[in-house]
């Protein structure tokens, strides 16, 4: 099996030196950056808009995944399609016609995920799991960065793994919130392919160092 992927949350940046910090990831090999969109409703905190995202493109060539914490997330498909999104993920709990949303984030030529908060059961996102490339366990509730990760979410993780083996689909599976040096590894072994880091990478006091130990210890 691949080798999972780590994913800098750049929630965690410091926006004073958003660019030089991305650019640490770039001189890191990092593939993957996680841009969290909070709207203020869905989650009770606001980050950032499709202006970031766009400083994200201009800041790195790697894989944008852009995480959609908010209502309506179809009223915003098009803006970070056109801020350079490769990917759009979108909470289940979010979506009134989630299949209708999927299909149009493809329509732009997206790939499309969809994300679980800890309390959702896993058996709402069953349906569409043949739709997406990409399925989200939240392993905090999500509005914030530096939070703890829930133990649970190790059976939630292999839960899905289960699914996809069970359904032969071939999404992958993501994991957000309080990932660290101390438990990525563990998670990992539960079936994370891409392990998202905001503060662990951006609260470090050396994040080039950082990256290279949370990769080390994931097995990178
Ligand atoms: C939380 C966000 C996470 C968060 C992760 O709502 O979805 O991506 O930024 O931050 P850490 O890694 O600090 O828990
Ligand atoms: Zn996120």
């Amino acid at each position: 099996h691949k080798p999972p992927i780590l994913a800098p949350s750049i929630l965690a940046a410091d926006y004073t030196q958003l660019g030089a910090e991305i650019e640490q990831c770039n001189d890191a090999g990092i593939q993957w950056i996680h841009c969290d969109i909070m709207d203020g409703h869905f989650v009770p905190n606001i980050s950032y808009g499709p202006t970031v995202v766009q400083a994200a493109r201009n800041s790195t060539e790697a894989f944008l995944d852009v995480h959609l914490m908010i209502e309506n997330p179809d009223q915003y498909i098009q803006a970070f399609v056109d801020a350079g999104a490769d990917q759009i993920t979108v909470h289940q709990e979010a979506c009134k016609h989630l299949h209708r949303t999927i299909q149009a984030i493809h329509s732009h030529g997206l790939s499309a995920g969809v994300a679980v908060n800890p309390a959702t059961s896993l058996t709402a996102i069953e349906p569409i799991l043949g739709d997406v490339e990409l399925v989200l366990v939240m392993s905090v509730n999500p509005g914030f960065g530096g939070q703890s990760f829930i133990p649970n979410t190790h059976e939630r993780l292999q839960k899905v793994r289960q699914m996809r083996q069970k359904s032969g689909y071939n999404f992958l599976i993501e994991v957000d919130g309080g990932v660290k040096p101390n438990n990525i590894r563990d998670i990992a072994h539960s079936g994370a392919d891409i392990l998202v880091a905001g503060s662990a990478v951006f609260k470090a006091p050396d994040i080039p160092q950082r990256i290279e130990q949370l990769q080390k210890e994931a097995q990178i």
